[in-house]
């Protein structure tokens, strides 16, 4: 009887833990799938911000600069320290060493998209003003937190 009652609570127990587990990798991969489709998105984003300010379409092109500045606003939630490792991500270490440094760029590159807003329809350097505020936040942060590939 007394072993049928420890049968039981393993049984269960076992149950319970290898459902948690399943749920927490679950969510893991959730959240690296996640935050790739965000960048992925933003990249392709940027893509037509570039082409539409060239083309002196400043209604569009601001529109898509907005959808950038709350994709990044959003990533800020998708790095959390249980999210280093697995499911292909390209993240380095050196984004969970310097947390802070890491935030601040993504606002930065949030914050800057606004500017861009505001600016780019009276910018002379149309090519220069997007490298400014939109190209280089990529590659400053590439440069340091994400893997070379
Ligand atoms: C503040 C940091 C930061 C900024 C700014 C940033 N990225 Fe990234 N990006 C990353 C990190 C970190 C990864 C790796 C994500 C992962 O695999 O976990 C990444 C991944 C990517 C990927 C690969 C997504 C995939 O499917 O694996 C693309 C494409 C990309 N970024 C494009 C861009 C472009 C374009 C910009 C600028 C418009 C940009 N990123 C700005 C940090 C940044």
């Amino acid at each position: 009887m007394k072993n049928k009652i420890l049968l039981i609570i393993y049984v269960v127990a076992s149950f319970f833990s290898a459902n948690f587990i399943a749920h927490s990798e679950e969510s893991i991969e959730q959240i690296i799938k996640g935050r790739k489709a965000l960048f992925s998105k933003n990249y392709k984003t940027a893509k037509r911000v570039d082409i539409l300010s060239k083309d002196l379409e400043f209604e569009d092109a601001k529109k898509f600069m907005l959808d950038m500045q709350k994709n990044y606003i959003e990533l800020l939630k998708y790095f959390p320290e249980n999210t280093k490792e697995g499911f292909g991500t390209q993240s380095l270490p050196t984004i969970w060493q310097n947390k802070d440094e890491f935030n601040l760029l993504m606002q930065k590159s949030a914050d800057d998209l606004i500017q861009l807003a505001s600016l780019i329809e009276e910018a002379e350097d149309i090519r220069g003003t997007l490298k400014k505020y939109m190209w280089q936040n990529c590659n400053t942060c590439h440069s340091k937190f994400r893997k070379p590939h």
